[in-house]
């Protein structure tokens, strides 16, 4: 079927019943399937929104296009939990359609206020020439979990920037409400802009969010800027930085810059270098919420814009990342998975062992949907590590390189492939003795934590349900290790 803009602009009203049946017919059947990470129940899923703590709960919003897998009229779809474990389906959350929000409601962020949510987002618009015009809109959620409009607060784009202006996020200090937006200046480079506001309703401009960055990009989405002790940390993610080494591999990046707390009076932010916060194949577009614990959480879209992935044909596309908790440590944001899901940790099996310059299955080492973790210590090998979803001519590998001092991610023989144009291995450079990996596996995707956060690979995978191996290696030497596996209760 081709995606016209007639189709990718049908409102769901306009769409027959039985033609939703056989979508979600198609998409129940597919092989690819999630079991512990939030998934559209059709079309496609991108962005996290509005992630906040309200009412005692926590919600997130996720952009959202009903009608298959590609980008097209978007929606705020609504999940919400006690535990960012077992997450409840609340339904549609932002219905586009408004002459501020004609052509989708985009990505935004949410904030309590005055025992409301308020929800901030951009609306996206065409006009007949098909340009965009940009409004940033507000809906509030009452705690009965109702969601009405209200006036947009932002109609305009400000001097200087083109209409690629999007992704309002909000954050509040001393009494005073901020938020960021991304944008691209009228010499197409990426940059962030500051509004003000005291009652999250009118706004002022106070300019341009000055880093120290060189031209970077052509665009810059979904900022969020937040404060770790006494850190400014900028997260966003820049479009058209071209790949450097080992870096900045995927189409689109998203990382961050860690520095002094922003000056708000004057938008200056001083920083250290961008960091990219995921070394995998699939992550973007991340959102981060604080919440009543004073924890900072980030959730991601494990997905890119731009790639054609196996489950479209199958009429959905894409899943949100697990919820990580976020500490800085010497100008380092570390990323480790919400305690929480320990919660699903079913049946563990435990195992120690040396390896040299061999590979050796474990009992009870296998399976589809499974949280891993390895210390790795004591080596002299040349490579160690560890394949998975192995079967019949598959598998995907995580090498620690320990000449080259690096740590590698191979889904060259993972399954079905695609995105093959980006490359089918990705490195990050890590230098330690002890390698400590902690993996989440889910039927179609790997989470793979390194060395209690430093590092994250996140990553589609599409083996064989067959291929349920996991097998642990050395080559050129020895290594020890101790791993302990738990098959994972799913929640859906
Ligand atoms: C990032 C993004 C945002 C935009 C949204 C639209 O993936 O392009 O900039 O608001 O997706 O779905």
């Amino acid at each position: 079927m081709e995606w016209t803009r007639e189709r990718r602009y049908r409102r769901l009203e306009e769409v027959s019943q039985e033609e939703l049946f056989e979508l979600e017919r198609r998409v129940n059947h597919s092989l690819w399937r999630q079991t512990f990470h939030i998934q559209p129940k059709t079309g496609l899923l991108n962005d996290p929104n509005g992630f906040s703590y309200f009412n005692g709960e926590y919600h997130l919003f996720y952009q959202w296009f009903p009608l298959g897998p590609v980008h097209g009229l978007k929606y705020w779809y609504h999940v919400k939990s006690k535990d960012l474990v077992n997450w409840e389906d609340a339904g549609i959350g932002i219905k586009p359609g408004d002459y501020f929000d004609s052509h989708g409601a985009y990505s935004g962020s949410a904030i309590e206020h005055e025992g409301k949510l308020y929800l901030l987002y951009t609306g996206n618009t065409r006009d007949n020439d098909w340009g965009r015009n940009p409004y940033q809109c507000l809906a509030v959620m009452n705690r009965e979990g109702e969601i009405s409009k209200l006036p947009p607060v932002i109609s305009e784009v400000p001097e200087g920037y083109t209409d690629h202006f999007r992704d309002p996020k909000i954050w509040k200090k001393d009494d005073q409400f901020f938020m960021v937006i991304g944008a691209q200046r009228s010499n197409e480079t990426g940059c962030i802009v500051l509004y003000q506001s005291n009652d999250l309703l009118s706004w002022s401009f106070k300019g341009e969010m000055k880093t120290e960055l060189p031209p970077f990009g052509y665009m810059w989405e979904c900022p969020d800027y937040f404060e770790l002790g006494d850190r400014g940390i900028l997260v966003f993610s820049p479009q058209g930085i071209a790949p450097d080494g080992d870096l900045y591999q995927n189409i689109y990046q998203s990382g961050y810059l860690i520095g002094n707390p922003l000056d708000v009076e004057n938008g200056l932010f001083s920083h250290g270098k961008f960091q990219e916060l995921d070394r995998g194949f699939d992550f973007y577009a991340p959102q981060t919420m604080e919440d009543q614990k004073g924890r900072r959480i980030l959730v991601g879209w494990v997905g890119l814009p731009e790639i054609d992935y196996p489950t479209d044909a199958d009429g959905w596309a894409h899943c949100l990342s697990l919820p990580r908790e976020l500490t800085e440590k010497n100008g380092k944001l570390l990323q480790n998975p919400v305690k929480e899901l320990q919660e699903l940790r079913k049946n563990e099996k435990g195992i120690e062992d040396i390896l040299q310059d061999e590979g050796e299955s474990y009992v009870g080492f296998t399976g589809t949907t499974y949280e891993l973790t390895t210390e790795f210590q004591n080596h002299d090998a040349k490579t160690f590590g560890i394949e998975f979803r192995t079967g019949k001519n598959e598998k995907t590998i995580i090498t620690y390189d320990t000449i080259e001092k690096k740590l590698v991610l191979d889904r060259t023989h993972s399954g079905i492939s695609f995105a093959t144009s980006y490359g089918t291995v990705r490195k990050c450079a890590l230098d330690s003795k002890k390698i400590k990996l902690q993996m989440f596996v889910d039927v179609s995707s790997v989470e793979i934590f390194v060395n209690d956060g430093e590092e994250v690979f996140t990553s589609r995978i599409f083996p064989s349900q067959e291929s349920q191996g996991i097998r642990f290696f050395a080559t050129g030497g020895k290594v020890s290790f101790q791993a302990k596996k738990w098959e994972l209760q799913t929640n859906q």
